[in-house]
Order: structure tokens, then sequence, then C-alpha cells
């Protein structure tokens, strides 16, 4: 049986068992059979957008992140967490309590491998990408929700960055103006991390936008440029998270090359949208790399659940 399948008989199972669903799952292993004791969490849908944010000038306090340049980024940005919260996100001021707990428990085993030890060829583990077959499947929702709730932690600092450099969404998600960013640095070599990232309100994250569109995003990702600075990225800081919201596998070759530099790879499953080939091709594309995890979301038309995450590793 197919995890979507074993994943939509589990929800019959639980229409079931309503009454009696437990609040989250984690399921060790994509190939393990689904239990029955095993629930979803409801997340509710989002409200409508409240009016976008404003850009500020930065404040003294030191960044949490800093770039690797080890010169700090002057450039700060205000992220709305009212409108956050309202679009039903992860903030540490509340909001979707079930979003929260669903989160916590997606991050565990994440954080648990970002900082292992690992052998020389193996990429670092605090470079987590999030990526999926198809576009919409909520790669960009679920990246900030994740950076988000990692940057909640007392002992992590987090850089979230947008490598869905096609189609950039995530300051556009959070209802900010686009910016420099990953392809100005790797397009001019005068550029340092510190012009181009953006430090936020929530002190243990700032952002690395995805910068000038180029049809040449695939080699530049592929560079040793792009190679040097995801090392430094991941060695500078030993606390540091970087989660790189991506394009789909499906469509384009800029994720294939992307995930050549992860430690930790999701694959967001859209529920009852995605069908069992597509989830396929997806993983045969990352057939070889390390810590391949589904993240299975957005599962709907459950009575009294709206919305639900769920989370397979292996
Ligand atoms: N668990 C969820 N709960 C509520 N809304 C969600 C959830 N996941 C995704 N969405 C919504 O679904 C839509 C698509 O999500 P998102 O933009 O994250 O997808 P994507 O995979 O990044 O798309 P693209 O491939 O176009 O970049 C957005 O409106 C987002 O707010
Ligand atoms: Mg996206």
């Amino acid at each position: 049986m197919s995890i979507i399948e074993k994943a939509a008989s589990r929800i019959d199972q639980q229409r079931q068992n309503a009454a009696a669903t437990p609040a989250a799952v984690i399921v060790a292993d994509p190939q393990e059979p689904i239990t029955p004791d095993a629930g979803y969490v409801p997340a509710r849908p989002p409200a409508p957008a409240a009016p976008a944010v404003s850009l500020e000038a930065a404040p003294a306090v030191a960044p949490a992140v800093a770039p690797p340049s080890g010169r700090q980024s002057t450039r700060r940005i205000e992220l709305d967490l009212a409108r956050m919260r309202e679009l039903g996100m992860v903030t540490a001021a509340g909001g979707r309590t079930n979003l929260l707990e669903e989160f916590r428990i997606i991050k565990r085993p994440l954080l648990k491998r970002a900082f292992i030890e690992r052998g020389p060829k193996d990429n670092p583990g605090n470079l987590i990408m999030v990526t999926s077959s198809l576009p919409g499947e909520g790669k960009t929702y679920s990246a900030i929700n994740l950076a988000m709730s990692i940057a909640m932690e007392l002992d992590h600092t987090v850089l979230l960055v947008d490598a869905d450099v096609a189609r950039p969404s995530v300051l556009r998600t959070l209802g900010l103006p686009a910016q420099r960013g990953l392809m100005d640095i790797l397009l001019d070599d005068k550029l340092d991390l510190a012009d181009v990232m953006l430090r936020t309100n929530v002190d243990t994250l700032s952002i690395l936008p995805a910068g000038t569109s180029t049809p040449r995003a695939t080699e530049l990702l592929a560079s040793s440029t792009m190679t040097a600075m995801v090392h430094e990225l991941a060695h500078r800081y030993p606390d540091r998270v970087i989660i790189f919201d991506s394009p789909p596998l499906m469509l384009t070759s800029e994720s294939r090359v992307l995930a050549s530099h992860m430690g930790q790879i999701i694959v967001v499953v859209e529920a009852q949208t995605t069908t069992q080939h597509a989830v396929k091709e997806a993983l045969q594309q990352l057939e070889g790399m390390a810590n391949v995890n589904l993240l299975y979301n957005k599962t709907r038309d459950i009575p009294g659940i709206e919305e639900t995450y769920d989370y397979h590793y292996g």
C-alpha cells in the first residue's frame, strides 16, 4: 500500500475514532505501516490577509543570525506577527496552538539530526530543504512555519532562505516586497551576504530573499560559489538551522541541484491531490540523498478537521 493510501486509510480510521483521536503522530519510516492509532492534528484554514507591513531601519541590537562574512547585516524587516497569526501561521505570540504542536513534533527529529556528528563526505544536517513534487503543495507555508517554530527554541537561530528563485514567495507570503538576495550574491562577487540578508523583529530569525530572477539560476546554484556559501552558512554558527524554501522537483532542475547541498530534505505532499506517481517521481529524483522526509499536508474533508500536517521520516 502506498504512503498516500496508508494515510487515506488512516483518515478513514480517524473518522471512525473521532472522539478518541490523539493530538499528533510521527510515523518513523515511510516504509513502515501506518498504525491505526495514529492521528492527525486539526489546523484551521487561513483567515483573510491583514494590511501589508513596512520595512524599517535597523535597530542598534546585534542580530542573532549574523552573515558568514562576520559583517552584520544592516537591513531589517518587520514581520507582521499579527497578520501571520491571522493567516494561521506559527508565531511566538501564540495563534493556532494545534499548528504549534504539529511543528513542535515535526521539528524534533530534524533538530536531532541537524547537529549530530557527520562523516567528512556528508552534507551538514543543519541545511534543510523544503520541496515537493508539484507547485502549490505547501512548501513555502511549511518552510515559514518550520522556521518560526525553530526560531522559538532557546538554543537555535534560523536563516530562512528563499531558494525558489524562479517564483520567490517567502517575502510575498509574509506581505513584504521583493528584495535583492541569493541570486544577486551569486551573480555579483562584490555583493556579500551582509548586503542582502534581512534581520527580522524575531531576533532569532533572519531571511535571505531569492533576489533577482535569472535564467542562469540552475548553473548558479550548482556553482562553486554556491557550494562555498552554503558550507560557510552551515558551519559558521554551530547552533544555526538553515531552511531552504525550494522549487518543486518535477518542474525544474533547480531543486535537484539544491538537494545535492542539503543534509536533510522535506518533501511536502498535498493530501488528496498529489498522485502516487508524482510522489514516486519526486523521491526518485532524490535517490541517494540522505534524510529524505515526507510531510503530509493540507488534509481536508474530515468532519471537524480542516487542515492537517503529518510527518513521515526515514
Ligand atoms: N497546512 C496548511 N494550512 C492552511 N493553508 C495552507 C497549508 N499549507 C498550504 N496552505 C496554503 O496553500 C497555498 C499554497 O501554499 P504554498 O504557497 O506554501 O505552496 P508552495 O508549494 O510553496 O507553492 P509554489 O510551488 O507555488 O511555491 C497558500 O495559500 C498557503 O497559505
Ligand atoms: Mg512556494
